[in-house]
């Protein structure tokens, strides 16, 4: 069995159209504009976006939040993971109609529920989206600043990465830090190597979230790999949202020749016709890892866990 764990999924991105249906049923709203049969309807980043968007609506109230963390954590358990670390957006629950404190404490009460039955271990990790500018992301910043807890551990930046530039985050960021969180960032996504570079000088982060367009730039490369900056990959996405043609072209093999530190994570999963173990025989299939190449992969997303030291710990002792 290989043994897994996931540091990128956004929790409104985890939620099935199934899910969102019966959301739907309960609050009497119309979802055909974004899900047709089992699945979401988009054609590209923007309509993506949309569409996320519009589903995290129904998620109106902290038991709905609840049951959302819990569906998606028992889902990943069931896919022999023991850890996850998944974005949360204060900026969808205030677009829901709930409170910061409110979406927190459903979401946390999912994760308990979660952990109860199944032993998965999670975290959150708070975001601000750059599509809302600077001013968006640091009022993201604030906010979890003023509402800290202690299954919130990290902080960063998804959305639109082809919007302003990693420079005008920095104050945001410098405000998650001094609230003692982690930093994560999106970067070399739909935007190349230059959005990674800006990001490391300008944001500090111990990990980016896909950072796969990096293979663009041979020093950056280097640089990824002697800073020890963890990649959080998504291939499925990378594929579906057509930032590489195809799973071959994929430069996940290559980013791991060059020694930087990559893992494995399903970003959206329902929305790219994937899942956490899918995204491990995808890595099976197209980028030549057997199980202890793919148990290593799961050591170095516990090793960048952003969790204390006594609870990475008893992640590692469950690798075996
Ligand atoms: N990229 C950027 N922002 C996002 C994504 C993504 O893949 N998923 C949800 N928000
Ligand atoms: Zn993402």
């Amino acid at each position: 069995m290989v043994v897994k764990a996931e540091l990128h999924c956004h929790i409104e991105g985890a939620a099935s159209p199934a899910l969102v249906e019966a959301q739907a049923e309960k609050y009497g709203a119309d979802v055909s504009a974004i899900i047709e049969g089992d699945s979401y309807v988009w054609s590209d980043f923007t309509s993506f976006l949309h569409a996320y968007d519009l589903a995290s609506r129904l998620f109106r109230d902290e038991d709905d939040y609840a049951l959302l963390a819990e569906t998606y954590l028992a889902d990943l358990a069931s896919q022999d993971a023991i850890y996850s670390e998944f974005f949360i957006s204060t900026d969808h629950a205030i677009a829901a109609g709930l409170t910061p404190e409110a979406y927190i404490s459903g979401l946390a009460e999912g994760m308990r529920r979660a952990r109860e039955a199944t032993g998965i271990e999670s975290r959150m990790i708070a975001t601000g989206l750059r599509h809302e500018g600077p001013e968006g992301v640091e009022r993201a910043a604030r906010s979890i600043a003023a509402n800290p807890h202690p299954l919130i551990t990290g902080f960063g930046m998804a959305g639109d990465e082809r919007m302003h530039r990693p420079a005008d985050f920095a104050k945001a960021f410098e405000i998650a830090r001094d609230a003692g969180l982690a930093i994560t960032v999106h970067a070399g996504e739909l935007s190349g190597a230059e959005s990674v570079r800006g990001a490391l000088d300008h944001l500090k982060p111990a990990r980016i979230g896909h950072g796969v367009r990096a293979i663009e730039d041979p020093a950056l490369v280097e640089r990824l790999a002697s800073d020890g900056v963890v990649l959080e990959v998504c291939p499925g996405s990378n594929i579906s949202l057509g930032v590489f043609p195809s799973y071959a072209a994929h430069p996940f093999p290559k980013l791991r020749d060059a020694g930087v530190r990559v893992t494995l994570s399903s970003d959206d999963p329902p929305f790219f016709h994937t899942s956490l173990a899918q995204e491990y025989e995808t890595a099976r299939t197209w980028f030549g890892m057997d199980d202890e190449a793919l148990m290593e992969t799961t050591r170095t997303s516990i090793e960048a866990a952003f969790v204390d030291a006594q609870t990475r710990a008893r992640l590692l002792s469950r690798l075996g």
